[in-house]
């Protein structure tokens, strides 16, 4: 059998910790599979003294990880650090200008320097993988690069973030709000001290841009990406998209359009039935949509240590294998700098809730305003007060009362121009709530 992979690996956290201990229990298997061994030979992390469960004596320790990346011994090396500057990249660049492979799991790092460090790999004739920077322990980077060159993508959209698909499902399924969910979710360790990478949107933001590139062949584009978060979305907004057949996800979705390449993170109102509507808690689920398979859905754990270690381990079978190709399933000179579609021209339908004030004419007069703009309803909801003590003769109270429209595809900046109308009007008591609609 050829001579060992000699792998080296930077941060051993919950990814690092269980992808020593999966190689261990996998090696054997991978052999076969590969022709030839993975050995970890060195180890570096922060604290030498930490128990992290298992023996670290067979490996060469190291305290600064950049000089495991320059290590001579290591013809593979693993960083598992963390963030998108200081060791992280530079673990990064130093092991790929010594010529070294590299396999990460960094997607903030992908997001920002993925093209740039792709060139680098491919200069250096060595291999970049990152299959567990995207959507944890599912396949969907080795998908989109590999499984589908008879397709052409014209959309992809995804679950990519479990801390906000377990606050909204857990907002819609119990009735409670954001902030309540949120503070559960911190006490369970599905969501950070300081939430907002998550919640904002920004997380879900990183992967879709890992996504969209290997999707249409284009550069990593983050900037162009339009980020909205959940932190908005009330539980009004979850029990009213159960009565009108939605639910609400936050979706990272790229597509191809007439204006270019779209981008964006949102929260958006999903048909109950599809089959990214039934991905719940932690789960995350992207769906491809591609000319020749049509519709394709993967959905499975999008973190934890086991399940990225294994989409870890599987770039590092790959790459003893000889498997690995190129960074993002082509030349990295091929990788088109596709026109941005910005978000004011993005077309589609949307749910907006207006909170009116209850007095005649108001209903009508948001109708009004909409169809000025070119806006065609598909519904109008108007919720009545149960609470208020005094109504008038028609039921009306006074007191502002939801209103709940549902619109026919329409353009972003149509959508908006209305509503600054609306606002002009003083037909409403808050801003509005707007939500996308995604349909299949
Ligand atoms: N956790 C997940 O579910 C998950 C899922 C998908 C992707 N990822 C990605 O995987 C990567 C690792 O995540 P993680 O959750 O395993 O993180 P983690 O538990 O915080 O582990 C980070 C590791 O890096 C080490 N480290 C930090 N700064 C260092 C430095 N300057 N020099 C050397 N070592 C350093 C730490 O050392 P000490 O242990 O000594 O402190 C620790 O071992 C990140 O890019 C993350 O985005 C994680």
């Amino acid at each position: 059998m050829a001579r060992p992979l000699r792998v080296g690996i930077a941060g051993l956290g919950t990814v690092g910790a269980a992808v020593i201990q999966i190689l261990a229990r996998q090696n054997a298997v991978i052999a076969q599979r590969g022709g030839r061994p993975v050995q970890v030979v060195a180890v570096s992390a922060r604290d030498r003294t930490k128990d992290r469960g298992f023996d670290l004596s067979p490996f060469t320790w190291f305290d600064d990880p950049i000089a495991l990346a320059r290590s001579p011994e290591v013809d593979c090396v693993v960083e598992l650090v963390g963030g998108s500057e200081g060791s992280a990249r530079e673990v990064v660049e130093t092991a790929l200008s010594h010529g070294k492979h590299v396999v990460t799991a960094n997607k903030a790092l992908l997001a920002k320097h993925g093209s740039a460090l792709a060139r680098t790999a491919e200069e250096k004739g060595v291999t970049l993988a990152f299959e567990a920077s995207v959507a944890g322990g599912i396949p969907v980077v080795k998908t989109l690069r590999e499984a589908l060159p008879g397709n052409s993508v014209s959309r992809l959209y995804g679950i990519l973030n479990g801390t906000c698909n377990y606050i909204l499902s857990r907002m819609e399924l119990e009735g409670l709000t954001f902030a309540e969910c949120l503070k559960d979710a911190q006490r369970l360790g599905y969501a950070e001290a300081d939430p907002t990478f998550d919640v904002e949107g920004f997380d879900t933001a990183h992967k879709l841009a890992i996504l969209t590139s290997l999707a249409f062949g284009s550069q990593i584009d983050s900037e162009a990406i339009y980020v909205e978060g959940i932190s908005s979305i009330a539980p009004l907004d979850l029990a009213m998209a159960q009565e009108l057949g939605f639910r609400i996800k936050l979706l990272g979705v790229a597509e191809r359009t007439n204006t270019g390449i779209e981008q964006r993170v949102h929260p958006t109102m999903v048909p109950r039935t599809s089959s990214i509507a039934q991905v719940m808690g932690v789960t995350n689920a992207v769906t491809i949509d591609a000319d020749a398979v049509k519709e394709l859905t993967l959905i499975g754990p999008g973190a934890g240590g086991a399940a990225t270690a294994s989409a870890v381990v599987a770039d590092i079978a790959d790459v003893a294998s000889g498997a690995a190709g190129a960074p993002f399933g082509r030349p990295v000179h091929s990788l088109e700098s596709a026109p941005r579609a910005p978000m004011q021209r993005h077309e589609g339908g949307y749910y907006i809730r207006l909170t009116v004030h209850d007095r005649p004419g108001v209903a009508a007069g948001v109708a009004t305003r909409m169809a000025e703009a070119d806006i065609s309803l598909e519904s109008i909801l108007q919720k009545r007060s149960e609470t208020a003590a005094t109504k008038d003769p028609h039921g009306r109270s006074g007191t502002p009362v939801p209103l709940v429209l549902i619109t026919y595809a329409a353009a972003e900046s149509a959508i908006r121009s209305a509503l600054e109308e609306i606002s002009g009007d003083g037909l409403i008591a808050e801003p509005p709530q707007v939500i996308r609609i995604e349909r299949e």
